[in-house]
């Protein structure tokens, strides 16, 4: 038996593309952790042998194998690298399309290693409560956090990008992250088993800064074992954690049951918006909240006569937590102005809350969700009309028609005209802001937007009616 060393992915990668190149059967070789890794989990410095990188034997690696690798390899157990390792040798060998085979008991446990992954994520993202701290360099956000996998780098970007503007650091016994408001940096792990209560943060944090400048720092103890605590067992809302947990766990069985994607289980009952929109945040609707930074709640006056809305939120809106405060809202803005509606006096909102894109290099490209999520994310669009009652509804875009008009709706054949609507008085679908800015000929382009502020000045004529009337 080989015994081979791994740390994390990209030397999992590399070894297994060498391994596979050699034709080592999975049974031959077992992936254990470097001696080291305990300690160097948290050194910037990725592995730098490139071996396998000569080889020229051809290897399959399926469409959406590495991304899920990648997640799976956050995984705590040991023996992940060798069950992907497993799955890629069958890959290679005849069994090119045993990823889709989810009865196969090595897909199976990868994708629930995939979910466990997932959800540790998705929790890390909801529950890391940060306390301020003084420290040299001014104000930080500290905040302790024990994940069940070991994600505390790879959520990171997602800290930065919601927490862009303060300085923080999460510790965590698998390794810290710091955010300087520019630069994200990896530091040891916090060996303390407990969350710190109170004040002890502001301890717990001293002591660790002062061993990050102490070149004698002690050995990091192996920290594999010990997960017995639950890691939010000791947040201040640790009270009504309980009855989030029996809720969530009914709303599995629920989900399960009806083996539906929908929001209809997250949707609270009551439907006010100051109810709704901090509900929308534990949303797992649709597969969309793994990957946003946040939801994007509606927002905009209460009880506005009419409602706009868009398709989803793009990059600037998943990171500002807006609707429509980004290149596309810019142009929105303009237009409703031009038409003479005055923003304040409406809401905006959109027909799937979470941010759905492709990553490309350091880019987030926006891609247009599948009628699932659109369909999944509708019961918080009905729950917004029930709150607000608007009298007009504006769809942006052929997304937003569809999800409120039904799919035999086209933009291009009934814009620009009052629909009857069960939730209004009317509805009025027009282009969507974005399509404007795509539009590469700038005459075109003046063409399209002139027509889109008549669109919007229909909608103000009918305000001013309904304004009228009432
Ligand atoms: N596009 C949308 O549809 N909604 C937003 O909030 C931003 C861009
Ligand atoms: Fe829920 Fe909608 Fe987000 Fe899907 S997109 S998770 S349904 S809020």
């Amino acid at each position: 038996m080989r015994v081979v060393r791994v740390e994390g992915f990209e030397d999992w990668r590399r070894e297994a593309r060498a391994l596979l190149a050699a034709e080592v059967r999975p049974e031959q070789v077992s992936f254990q952790p470097s001696e080291a890794s305990q300690d160097s989990l948290f050194e910037e410095d990725g592995p730098s042998a490139a071996m396998g990188e000569t080889q020229t034997a051809r290897i399959t690696v399926p469409r959406g194998f590495l991304d899920l690798a990648e997640t799976v390899a956050l995984h705590r157990e040991e023996r992940r690298w060798d069950l992907l390792y497993r799955v890629l040798w069958r890959v290679n060998h005849s069994e090119r399309h045993l990823l889709a085979v989810d009865v196969d008991e090595d897909v199976r446990e990868l994708l629930l290693m995939e979910k466990a992954v997932r959800r540790d994520i998705h929790k890390m993202h909801a529950f890391v409560r940060f306390r301020k701290v003084a420290d040299e360099e001014g104000e930080r956000y500290v905040a302790w956090h024990r994940p069940d996998h070991r994600i505390v780098f790879a959520v990171g970007p997602w800290f930065a990008r919601r927490f862009g503007a303060m300085r923080w650091s999460i510790l965590t016994p698998d390794g810290s992250v710091h955010w300087d408001t520019r630069e994200l940096t990896h530091g040891p792990p916090v060996t303390q088993s407990e969350a710190p209560q109170g004040d002890d943060m502001e301890e717990l944090w001293r002591s660790y800064y002062a061993s990050i400048f102490n070149p004698a720092r002690v050995k990091v103890k192996a920290m594999k074992a010990e997960m017995p605590v639950r890691h939010w067992a000791t947040l201040p809302e640790a009270d009504i954690i309980p009855q989030l947990l029996q809720q969530a766990s009914q709303r599995e069985v629920q989900m399960r049951e009806t083996q539906k994607t929908s929001a209809a289980p997250f949707v609270p009952g009551d439907h006010r918006l100051e109810v709704l929109a901090p509900a929308v945040q534990r949303c797992q609707g649709c597969e969309l909240y793994q990957f946003a930074t946040q939801a994007v709640f509606g927002e905009g006056a209460r009880q506005a006569l009419v409602m706009f809305v868009g398709e989803q939120p793009g990059d600037v809106e998943d990171v500002k937590g807006r609707p429509f405060v980004g290149p596309a809202g810019k142009v929105l803005d303009e237009a409703l102005a031009e038409a003479g509606i005055d923003r304040r006096e409406v809401y905006v909102t959109n027909a799937v809350k979470h941010f759905k894109f492709e990553e490309r290099g350091k880019r987030r490209i926006h891609k247009t969700p599948r009628g699932v999520e659109v369909a999944a994310c509708k019961p918080w669009l009905e729950a917004e009309m029930d709150a607000v009652q608007p009298k007009l509804i504006v769809a942006l875009g052929a997304t937003a028609a569809v999800s409120l008009m039904g799919r035999d709706f086209r933009i291009t054949r009934d814009r620009g005209v009052f629909f009857p609507h069960p939730r209004a008085e009317a509805l009025l679908a027009t282009v969507h802001p974005s399509y404007l800015l795509r539009l590469p000929d700038p005459q075109q382009k003046a063409e399209e937007y002139v027509k889109f502020v008549e669109d919007l000045r229909l909608v103000a004529e009918r305000v001013r009616e309904l304004g009228v009337a009432r």
